[in-house]
């Protein structure tokens, strides 16, 4: 009869080198952590090659993980903790049938991290602050103007949040007690919490966007939320508004968004994500239309790129992984229920 001292330790296939908390907090386990070495999404090869045999593998959301990493990996592997919250890149169904566990890194530092992001990007879209510091960087500003950069007060203006989940709820919270933004919400469900402690009313999608001067996107990506804003939405908005998506991109028509942009069907948007990520407008030829703009402000996905949520994300992901190979619940499933 083979001992538990005899059995080889649980292999974790880790697929690009993150915050160290959670490597140490494996390490400490006694688990064998295998990190790809190079400072880039890991090629679908080497992806398919390396995770042979392993028990848990730590993703990331620029890898695919569908029914060929899970046959390549074989039926050693329990668990699939993905270093983010959203998990639009794992093919839940393909896990479920090999019972494979999928976890996300949902934390407080990343809701914080996210809310922030969305009100630095709404704050300069509002004040227009990269094209004032484009402007005094090339020594344009040769004397005070009234009328130079004008932009928008946030206070007493219209915050329309969809999605009132964790991250939404956190950047409703700064609009309504950081910048005295009025509140409107959509969502499938109701959130008593911000309905009482921000005074937020719940509205359809379309009030929503009929009504907001700011409209910010906090959803996953899902078959029903590809596309959710599209012609018709824009055409809902106020002219004056403004779009912010630090959500998914794909939640975004952006062939859509540029016609809104073109014709000034709203007054501006600030992307953290994009429809054909990394690539942006979804456009091969390098013209960037989207870059045009200067009413456009783009972030190339770091809403959650800040050391506090990174590490956080770190030791979530390993506590996931712990968690299922100990045979206990996963802290974090990712149902995409
Ligand atoms: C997430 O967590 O889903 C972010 O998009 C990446 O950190």
């Amino acid at each position: 009869m083979s001992r538990l001292s005899d059995m080889p330790a649980p292999f974790v296939y880790v697929t690009r080198r993150f915050a160290d908390s959670g490597i140490t907090a494996l390490k400490a386990k006694g688990y064998r952590v295998e990190i790809y070495p190079e400072n880039k999404a890991i090629p679908r090869k080497e992806l398919l090659k390396n995770v042979k045999g392993c028990d848990a593998l730590l993703s990331l959301l620029t890898d695919r993980i569908d029914a060929e990493v899970f046959d390549a990996a074989g039926p050693s592997l329990k668990v699939i903790a993905n270093y983010a919250v959203g998990f639009d890149n794992v093919d839940l169904d393909a896990a479920r049938q090999r019972n494979i566990i999928v976890t996300n890194t949902p934390s407080e530092k990343v809701n914080e991290a996210v809310a922030e992001h969305t009100f630095a990007l709404m704050i300069a879209l509002a004040r227009r602050i990269p094209e004032a510091d484009i402007f005094t960087k090339a020594k344009k500003y040769t004397g005070w103007s009234p009328t130079r950069f004008l932009g928008t007060n946030l206070s007493g203006k219209t915050l329309g949040i969809i999605g009132a989940g964790r991250i939404g709820s956190s950047a409703a919270r700064r609009g309504v007690k950081g910048f005295d933004m009025k509140l409107v919400y959509s969502d499938v469900r109701r959130s008593p919490e911000i309905e009482t402690e921000l005074g937020a009313t719940r509205v359809s999608m379309k009030k929503l966007l009929e009504i907001s001067d700011f409209v910010s996107l906090h959803i996953p990506l899902l078959p029903a939320t590809r596309h959710l804003i599209s012609t018709d939405e824009f055409s809902l908005m106020k002219k004056t508004a403004f779009l912010i998506n630090t959500a998914r991109g794909p939640i975004v028509d952006e062939k859509a968004l540029l016609r809104a942009l073109r014709t000034k069907r709203i007054a501006g948007a600030a992307l953290d994500v994009f429809e054909c990520e990394p690539t942006i407008d979804c456009d091969v030829t390098d013209t960037l239309e989207l870059k045009r703009f200067s009413n456009v402000i783009l972030t190339p996905h770091i809403a959650s790129a800040t050391m506090e949520a990174r590490e956080a994300m770190s030791m979530v992901a390993a506590e996931n992984i712990i968690a299922a190979l100990s045979g206990k619940p996963p802290l974090n499933p990712a149902t995409g229920a």
